[in-house]
């Protein structure tokens, strides 16, 4: 099969949360599998260059239409870790992707409707004629819409669209006008049952159409995709997932074991596992010394997060005070896009600047990241809602116990370990279900009192967290399911269930 991956993000070389992860982990479980993949990115100036081999100019020829005009448009290819990427480079005064950041542009629904477009005049010129168009999020919603609109030729030859919904928190939401830009008549399209936002008047939702448009549609864990199509999680998309039938489900992420595995991870002092679970406060030692808290006997509590509403920050606030009050440790990972976000989040820093059991990093760093996980011993994930969430996942390999709110895929990989129909074999954290403060009391206060009154226990759960199966192998396999059933190959169609 030839895939096509086209996204916003792919980890490491430009990555601003999990879905840079996704796009990494799922290209490199179909290769491992003999596909042949190819991930199409705008060449953003702050790409990761140093981690791209071979990077080269493929082709000069490409002309974009784009408003009323003809944008030249350059193509580089090179080699990220095993994977072939493409990346999109328009020549225009505009400078699309040269903002110093890949979103928080207030022209983002053009840079991207810009690199929709341009895909589609990619597909024309490559070699080989994709099977499968697998697109990501709102910023490549147009996709779906372009080929049918506009390239039916591609359609009947039997290229199809998969389209992956991560968050539906962003659905962009645009004027009319993108679409003329990107040569649609929005008469045709804004209506209803295409691209008309249902709750702004007379907008257009790149979300909707990709939804509308693409041959199959999921989202990133059963749970979310239950949750969106019958709660208000759906944020008004509810009846046209609905609409889509059996053409859509939901498959778990995985995590991508080349990158986030203890026993291997080239960033953390001490490589562990399981079997050598001890190993692990060589590396809390070296978190506490990297971070400057103080060396002492208490459980540190750890968060890594992109600081928006989504993730809970005021509960990630309270769980912070929380556990200081509870004589615990907490450090703190994330950045946020909003200013008062930020602000909120600055304060806190300014008012533990001196305590020595309580670090706030307002930073993106990679590297940073690796060693928290592999230096705490808890973690706290309150969302309001969660597509999938692979913090906990990661940290979960790395024998950190979660505590995490009952939602979306936090609630398809996080078993109780007071409170589960589970086996106690597979508990591995801790859930609550109230988005307040006392819903995280309830849950961190219990996971505490193991740590200090049963520590073997405690350990029991983060063993079993990490023998869970969270990589790609399975989500692979279901992704190949897909992509065959939209060709009508072999193997033969899952049964809608098992989506
Ligand atoms: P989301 O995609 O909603 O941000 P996920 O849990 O799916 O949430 O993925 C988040 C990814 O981003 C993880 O790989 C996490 O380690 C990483 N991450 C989040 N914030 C930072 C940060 N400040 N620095 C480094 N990595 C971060
Ligand atoms: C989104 C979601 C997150 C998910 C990630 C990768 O950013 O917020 O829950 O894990 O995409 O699918």
């Amino acid at each position: 099969m030839h895939i096509v991956m086209v996204s916003a993000e792919c980890a490491p070389i430009a990555k601003a949360g999990g879905l840079g992860d996704f796009v990494q982990g799922l290209a490199h479980e179909l290769v491992r599998r003999g596909e042949t993949v190819q991930v199409v990115l705008p060449l953003y100036d702050i790409l990761r260059f140093e981690s791209i081999r071979d990077l080269r100019v493929i082709d000069r020829g490409l002309r974009v239409p784009f408003h009323d005009e003809w944008l030249e448009c350059w193509v580089q290819a090179g080699e990220v870790d095993g994977i072939d990427c493409v990346f999109l480079d328009p020549r225009s005064e505009r400078g699309f992707f040269r903002r110093g950041r890949i979103y928080g542009e207030t022209d983002d629904p053009e840079r991207f409707a810009f690199f929709s477009r341009a895909i589609l005049e990619l597909v024309l010129r490559l070699d080989r004629r994709p099977d499968i168009l697998h697109c990501h999020d709102w910023q490549t919603g147009l996709i779906p819409v372009l080929l049918h609109e506009m390239h039916p030729a591609l359609v009947r030859a039997g290229t199809r669209v998969c389209y992956t919904l991560h968050n539906l928190g962003y659905q962009g939401v645009v004027g009319d006008s993108i679409l003329r830009q990107v040569g649609l008549d929005p008469g045709r399209l804004l209506v209803p049952d295409r691209l008309l936002d249902p709750r702004e008047p007379g907008a257009a939702n790149l979300m909707k159409g990709g939804i509308v448009f693409a041959d199959f549609v999921n989202t990133v864990s059963p749970r979310y995709a239950w949750e969106i199509r019958n709660t208000d999680q759906g944020m008004g998309l509810q009846g046209v997932l609905a609409a889509k039938g059996d053409k859509f489900g939901g498959v778990l992420n995985g995590i991508d074991e080349g990158v986030w595995n203890p026993e291997t991870d080239a960033f953390i002092p001490a490589r562990y596992g399981r079997a050598s679970l001890p190993r692990k406060a060589v590396n809390r030692r070296a978190l506490r010394s990297r971070v400057g808290l103080r060396e002492r006997e208490a459980p540190i509590l750890a968060m890594v997060s992109r600081l928006d509403r989504q993730k809970g920050v005021d509960l990630m606030h309270h769980g912070i005070r929380y556990a200081l009050a509870q004589d615990c440790q907490a450090v703190l990972q994330g950045t946020a896009l909003d200013p008062a976000i930020e602000a909120q989040f600055r304060s806190l820093q300014q008012q533990t600047r001196s305590n020595p059991d309580c670090r706030i990093e307002l930073v993106y760093d990679e590297a940073l990241a690796h060693f928290i996980y592999a230096g705490s011993d808890m973690i706290l994930i309150p969302s309001t809602y969660e597509p999938c969430g692979l913090t906990q996942m990661i940290a979960m390999k790395y024998g950190v116990v979660p505590i995490v709110r009952r939602v979306g895929g936090l609630a398809d990989t996080v078993f109780d370990a007071n409170y589960s129909h589970e086996p106690f074999e597979i508990r591995n954290g801790y859930l609550f279900d109230d988005p307040t403060a006392a819903g995280v009391e309830s849950a961190l206060r219990r996971a505490i009192w193991l740590w200090r009154h049963f520590p073997a226990y405690f350990r029991q759960l983060r063993i079993n967290g990490m023998r869970a199966d969270h990589s790609w192998s399975r989500p692979g396999q279901r992704y190949l399911e897909i992509y065959a059933y939209l060709l009508n190959r072999q193997p033969p169609r899952p049964a809608p269930g098992q989506l």
